[in-house]
Order: structure tokens, then C-alpha cells, then sequence
């Protein structure tokens, strides 16, 4: 699971710190907050928090109906996420509801007043400390993009098996295109007899499972991702495979997890997620079954399992694998 990093404390102190002291009943949206520090701020001060994460505990694709009188959105590094997180949540507002955006200097909440006047009035900075900044709006007749499918992305994708359409949405991974590194797990696609299970761990859009489906059609794929709009994405993509929004290894015993796992965790690099992968996968494999993933070259994935094998490298990525 990711964790909350130092940014992310520090903008919610500082989202805290500018919350009116009543909230007298008001309901909140707060949006993509992770340290649950805005939400317990809000209770504490008589106000009726909602969180709402597209990604880890409780992830849902799309804020619930509302209306709310005030929302708080913690700002989110890539412009197209950080859209779609704002007109989400502007479309849930009352009018003249209070919208705040909080984040960190370098996550560019300096030039984040602009975006927030695409669907805000009176857009201003309240406060800046600690490299973090609090803007404030209110939500007036401003057109927003108020519904997940007017997010929804279609482009095309070259995957070995071939072209096609491809679903994706802002902040999906590769922005909805085939990473370089997935091409260079997908030459290393085992071979599958009928029946087989296969987990696409950390699936994004789903090229992974898609590859397998269209090599294998009679595999049993699954696919997970934390990211309930990645997964939404991946369900049209890989219809066959049964797509499930979370971090935990499913129930086993697969014939194989494939992976191209995350080692960023926000603007962090954090080698957590592909840790607990190498660690934990074997139990959840059949005797003969193996982990493959595909990682940066510098990731120590022989610190974890000294018995791991190279399948593919070249000046970025390496592919492994990991026997049971
Ligand atoms: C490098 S991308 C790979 C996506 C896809 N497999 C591909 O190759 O295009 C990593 C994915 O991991 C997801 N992710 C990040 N942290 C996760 C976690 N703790 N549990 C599950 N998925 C996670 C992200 O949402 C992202 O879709």
C-alpha cells in the first residue's frame, strides 16, 4: 500500500490550518487526501467530511452526487489528473460553495490558480508555508466536466498481437499508450496451457492482460490496480479478464503474476510495492508457477530473492523472473 509522504503531511497541516474554525454541519468533499489528517480536521471542527481517493483504501472512480457546501482537493502532479480531480469535485459543489486546492510548491501549486479559475471565481492564495500553498475559489455557473465519461479517452495502442482502439483516463499510466519497459515484459509472456491463471499485478489500462488474452484466449486472467480509474480503463480494455480495484495479491494459485510495477510514489522513488511483490508472490503461485516482472535496472530485486533470474535487460530495464 502506498504510504502518505512528507509532502503530503505538509499540505494537509497547512490545509488544516486555513479550515474556518465552525463548520456548523457542513458537508466536505475532501479529495485525494491521504494522510486523513483534512477529513479528521473537518469532523473535529463540526463539519461532515466525504473522502473521495481514485487510488488505495476506499478508491472509487468518481466522487458521490452530494451537493457539497465546501471541498478541499489535494493537488496532483500530472496537469490531466489534476483537472479531472478539480472539475470532479467543482461538479459536486452547492452554488457559491468554497473549493480549496492545497499542495506543494514543487507539485506546481503555484500555477494551479489558473486551472482553478476554468471553473472557480475569485480564485486566490490564502496561505503559504513549509513549501506548500492553500488557493481558495467559489463555484459559480462556470461549465464543468462534471461526469466520468466526459474523461474517457480513446486512442490506439500497438501491442505485438496488433492495433487497437485503447481506453484510458487523465493519470493512467503511460497516458494510455504502451510503456517501453511493458513492451519489453510482453516478449516474455510464458506460454500458456488452457486454463491457466495469470494476475496482471499493478495492471494500469490493462496492455498486460489484454497481450495474454489475445495470445491465450483460454487463460483465466486477473487484473489489479489501485487506481479505481486505471481499473475502470482495464475493464474495457481486457473485457475477459476479471478486473478488481485494490493492492493485495488476490487469492492464488496463479500459474503466473506478470508485473511492470510502480517505483514512484508521488514524486518519490519508493522500492515498496515491488519489495512486497518479489516477497510475497511466491505464495501465491502453483509449484511450478513464477513472478515476471520488469523493472529499472538499479532496483535490488536480488537483495530480496538471491535466486532470481534476468530474462531480458538493456539500458533501462530488466526483466525477472522469480521460480516459487
Ligand atoms: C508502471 S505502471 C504499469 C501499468 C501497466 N501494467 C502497464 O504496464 O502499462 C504501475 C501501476 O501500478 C499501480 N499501482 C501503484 N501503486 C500500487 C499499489 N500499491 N497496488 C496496486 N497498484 C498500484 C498504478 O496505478 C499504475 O497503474
Amino acid at each position: 500500500m502506498s504510504m502518505p509522504n512528507r509532502r503530503d503531511e505538509a499540505a494537509a497541516l497547512l490545509m488544516e490550518e486555513v479550515l474556518p474554525e465552525d463548520l456548523g454541519g457542513a458537508r466536505v468533499l475532501v479529495v485525494g487526501e491521504p494522510t486523513g489528517r483534512v477529513a479528521a480536521a473537518v469532523s473535529a471542527r463540526g463539519g461532515r467530511p466525504t473522502p473521495w481517493r481514485r487510488a488505495g483504501p476506499g478508491a472509487r472512480p468518481w466522487p458521490p452526487d452530494g451537493p457539497f457546501d465546501l471541498a478541499t482537493v489535494r493537488l496532483r502532479r500530472e496537469r490531466g489528473a489534476f483537472l479531472l480531480a478539480l472539475h470532479a469535485a467543482a461538479s459536486r459543489l452547492a452554488p457559491g460553495g468554497t473549493l480549496w486546492v492545497h499542495g506543494a510548491n514543487d507539485e506546481g501549486i503555484r500555477s494551479a490558480g489558473k486551472r482553478m479559475a476554468e471553473v472557480l471565481a475569485g480564485v486566490e492564495a490564502v496561505r503559504a508555508a513549509r513549501h506548500c500553498r492553500v488557493l481558495v475559489g467559489r463555484r459559480d455557473e462556470r461549465p464543468v466536466r462534471g461526469a466520468l465519461a466526459d474523461w474517457r479517452q480513446v486512442g490506439e495502442i500497438a501491442l505485438p498481437s496488433g492495433r487497437r482502439p485503447w481506453v484510458s483516463y487523465p493519470g493512467t499510466f503511460a497516458r494510455g499508450g504502451l510503456d517501453p519497459a511493458t513492451l519489453a515484459l510482453l516478449a516474455h509472456i510464458p506460454r500458456l496451457a488452457d486454463g491457466a491463471r495469470v494476475l496482471d499485478f499493478a495492471c494500469g489500462t490493462g496492455p498486460i492482460a489484454a497481450e495474454v488474452l489475445a495470445r491465450y484466449p483460454r487463460a483465466r486472467v486477473e487484473m489489479v490496480d489501485h487506481d479505481a480509474l486505471a481499473v475502470e480503463a482495464a475493464r474495457e480494455n481486457a473485457p475477459r479478464a476479471r478486473a478488481i480495484v485494490g493492492d493485495a495479491l488476490p487469492e492464488g494459485p496463479f500459474a503466473h503474476i506478470l508485473a511492470n510495477p510502480p517505483y514512484h510514489d508521488g514524486v518519490a522513488r519508493s522500492y515498496a510495492v515491488v519489495e512486497a511483490l518479489v516477497r510475497d508472490a511466491p505464495g501465491h503461485l502453483t509449484r511450478r508457477g513464477d513472478l515476471r516482472i520488469v523493472v529499472q535496472r538499479q532496483v535490488p530485486v536480488r537483495r530480496w530473492r538471491p535466486d532470481a533470474t534476468v530474462l531480458h535487460e538493456d539500458g533501462r530495464f530488466r526483466v525477472w523472473r522469480i521460480a516459487r
